[in-house]
């Protein structure tokens, strides 16, 4: 099996963490890798506000009814439809913003890291409440917050491959 796919089978969703802080250095990796993700014509239209700030972690996992876990840091990724590639009054930014996402989670596999994605957008209230938090302006949609740190529980890494689901040449 490659390296990456026994990463993408590792990854699971961790929700216990250590007290350790995660470095910068590896906030702006994964910041990196979420940058790196594919966006419709490579529009790109992601904003990310990182939170390592006890108290500003607190406030927003106040807003955020299923995001109550420990993590040391948070990166709330937000869209900005305005900016995304519309096509026939369609916009992708929520496939640009979720690939991106997705990037990260696999990447802090790789750094030792754990994460869990927890949902904001399309919940209106979720979207209003975290903008008010971060200040995030109307142009932006808080799409999902990012939980990081260091794991303090360990997950068994699992395909999920489910054979029913896939039609070969036509559905
Ligand atoms: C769009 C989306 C929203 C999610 N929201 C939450 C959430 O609010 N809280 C949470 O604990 N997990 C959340 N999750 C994580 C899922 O519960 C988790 O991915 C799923 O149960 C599969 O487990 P795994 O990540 O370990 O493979 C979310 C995942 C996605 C993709």
């Amino acid at each position: 099996m490659s390296d990456i796919l026994e990463t993408i089978f590792k990854r699971r969703s961790i929700r216990s963490f250590t007290d350790q802080p995660v470095p910068r250095e590896m906030l702006v990796d994964l910041l990196k890798a979420a940058m790196a993700a594919p966006s419709a014509a490579n529009h790109r239209p992601w904003e990310f506000v990182v939170l390592t700030e006890p108290q500003i972690v607190a406030d927003l996992k106040d807003v955020l009814p299923y995001a109550k876990f420990n993590a040391p840091a948070v990166i709330v990724v937000s869209g900005r439809p305005e900016q995304g590639y519309t096509e026939s009054g369609g916009n992708y930014w929520v496939q640009d913003c979720s690939a991106a996402i997705e990037n990260m989670l696999i990447a802090a596999v790789g750094m030792g890291l754990g994460t869990v994605w927890t949902g904001i957008y399309p919940i209106q209230t979720r979207v209003a409440d975290v903008r008010r938090v971060l200040g995030i302006p109307e142009t932006a949609v808080p799409l999902a917050a990012v939980l990081v740190g260091y794991p303090a529980e360990a997950k068994p890494a699992r395909t999920q491959y489910n054979e029913a689901r896939v039609h070969w040449e036509q559905y």
